[in-house]
């Protein structure tokens, strides 16, 4: 993100009863932050978990793993891991959180981590304090950072015939909410956005000191084929699939398909340590090969050459596509967190497509 771009904020509604409040709540803090929005450079959307529908919990595997099952997760994740900070806005039942916003967050893990939250609470006697205190432990352990300025509004005082009474001071401790909630988004983004957004003029910023990235010539071919092989063998064995080409290929066959690819090669104090190619096919941008030397895995290297791929694409192309192994659920996590949707499966692999309007830098 470069300074000024806008920082996505979401509020989310987590009441899901017929007649909530919530929903009155949340359009409130959207409205009457209006301009602060603009002022700050943020962009608030509403995401409304009684229209939103989650189920109760029905994942297979622990949310860490970011391999999920269900389109609606992916949906949620996306959701989340799009934006850059969150308002929850939070009823009290029973001095606690409502079950539907601990089963929203208990949904997901890696998309909450380091990002703030402000809390916009409301309830009878507290003033759904106790309930915004139960909601902040949750966040807490999933590493989310929640602001001081927070909301608190007691029924009595602010509602009358389900509408919300007007109060300036209320809309104030809304604005101040807001700020503060941007003001520690843009500070925190090189803790929850490691691998670095595209900035318009200077490109994405490497998520190691002292990357470089460069096209790949014939003279990485050797390098390229010894990165392919250690990158391809983990794919070998969780497909079941020691066929792939990427772990057969000799130097002269990577030097055969430089010349129809583009490739860049990433290196680390002069050894190859990523790579990347792609190329045009009718108006997608095929992206492939893209691999990250394994004891640099998990640091945001792969994230961050697939955006660079995609950053290098002609103007005509419409989308991009990606192919994996249908088993291979550590690259099916990193593509669908950058925005890629998964095809059906054949013979094992899966093709994922995003549109190129999705992608900010362009
Ligand atoms: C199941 C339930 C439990 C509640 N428990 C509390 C409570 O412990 N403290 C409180 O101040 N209000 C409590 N209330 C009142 C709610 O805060 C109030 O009805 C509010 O409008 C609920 O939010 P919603 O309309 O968005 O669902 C409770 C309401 C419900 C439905």
């Amino acid at each position: 993100m470069s300074k000024n771009s806008a920082v996505r904020v979401l509020v989310i509604i987590a009441s899901t009863r017929p007649g909530r409040l919530g929903r009155t709540v949340g359009e409130w803090f959207t409205r009457i932050n209006h301009h602060v929005a603009v002022d700050c450079a943020a962009e608030i959307a509403i995401a409304d978990l009684g229209q939103i529908g989650l189920p109760l919990l029905d994942e297979p595997e622990h949310p860490s793993s970011g391999n999920y099952h269900h389109e609606h997760t992916r949906a949620w994740s996306r959701l989340v891991a799009d934006a850059d900070a969150f308002v929850i806005v939070t009823p009290e039942y029973n001095h606690g959180m409502p079950a539907a916003l601990k089963n929203a967050m208990d949904y997901l893990h890696e998309e909450w981590a380091y990002k703030p939250v402000s809390f916009v609470g409301y309830g009878n006697t507290s003033a759904g304090t106790r309930g915004v205190h139960m909601a902040k432990q949750v966040a807490t352990t999933l590493r989310m950072m929640p602001t001081g300025a927070t909301v608190a509004l007691r029924i009595g005082d602010h509602v009358s015939d389900g509408l919300l009474l007007d109060d300036p001071s209320r809309d104030a401790a809304a604005h101040n909410t807001l700020r503060e909630l941007v003001r520690l988004a843009r500070v925190l983004r090189p803790l929850y956005r490691p691998d670095g957004e595209a900035d318009a003029e200077a490109g994405p910023q490497p998520p190691l000191p002292g990357v470089t990235l460069r096209p790949g010539d014939a003279a990485d071919a050797a390098e390229l084929v010894v990165l392919q092989r250690c990158c391809w063998v983990p794919e070998a064995i969780a497909n079941e699939d020691w066929d792939l080409p990427a772990l057969h290929e000799t130097g002269d066959d990577v030097r055969a398909w430089a010349e129809s690819w583009k490739v860049w090669c990433a290196h680390l104090d002069g050894r190859l340590v990523g790579a990347v190619r792609a190329r045009l096919d009718g108006d997608a941008w095929d992206i492939g090969r893209l691999m990250v030397a394994p004891d640099l895995a998990g640091r945001g290297l792969g994230t961050w050459l697939l955006r660079f791929a995609e950053e290098q694409a002609p103007a005509e192309v419409r989308s991009f596509r990606l192919h994996t192994g249908a088993r291979s659920h550590r690259n099916l996590a990193l593509y669908e967190r950058s925005g890629y949707r998964r095809g059906a499966a054949h013979d094992g692999v899966v093709t994922l497509t995003k549109p190129v309007l999705a992608t900010a830098a362009r």
